[in-house]
């Protein structure tokens, strides 16, 4: 084997899963940022966990409210994925920009997009600080799935956003 870099090993992984992150901006409306660094934690209780940059607003966001849906997208916005992970909530609404579908989810002030494969609505429990970004460890109150969205993934290091098939 060679020795390699972890971006490299990270290329190697490659499909990686993602997630839009979504999350309540302070005048209410949702914002969405691509995520790949995800992962189930625990089924009893029901947790999850993301990894952000400490530099992202999504992050500020979630720390300020606790309030966090992680959704699966559908291959149908596979483009206004990529989108979500080339701006910042900070200055853009990347649902109008993006001219995203968005839907309700039961008890959530948070929206999500309309072509989501599975939602997990959560709330932070603790966030810890891992080198240059923050792992978010997530209680998950509601899951949401709907089988007919196909499921995508992001390829070559998070280059391209598309489907298994
Ligand atoms: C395919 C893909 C995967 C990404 N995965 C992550 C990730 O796991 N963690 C992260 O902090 N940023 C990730 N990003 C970058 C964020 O989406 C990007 O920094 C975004 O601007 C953050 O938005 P926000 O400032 O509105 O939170 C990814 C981007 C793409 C395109």
């Amino acid at each position: 084997m060679n020795k390699i870099s972890l971006p490299q090993a990270s290329k190697l992984t490659s499909p990686n899963p993602v997630t839009l992150v979504c999350t309540q901006k302070p005048d209410g409306s949702t914002n969405l940022a691509t995520v790949s660094w995800w992962t189930y934690l625990s089924y009893n209780p029901n947790m999850i966990a993301y990894a952000m940059a400490k530099t992202s607003y999504s992050g500020e966001m979630v720390r300020n409210n606790k309030k966090v849906i992680l959704t699966i997208p559908g291959a149908a916005i596979a483009d206004e994925v990529m989108g979500c992970g080339m701006s910042t909530g900070r200055d853009t609404d990347k649902i109008a920009k993006l001219g995203i579908e968005m839907q309700e989810v039961p008890n959530s002030e948070i929206k999500i997009p309309l072509h989501s494969r599975v939602a997990i609505k959560c709330s932070l429990k603790e966030f810890i600080e891992t080198g240059d970004h923050y792992l978010y460890i997530c209680n998950v109150e509601d899951v949401y799935g709907n089988e007919q969205e196909e499921a995508v993934f992001a390829w070559n290091g998070y280059s391209q956003i598309r489907p298994t098939k």
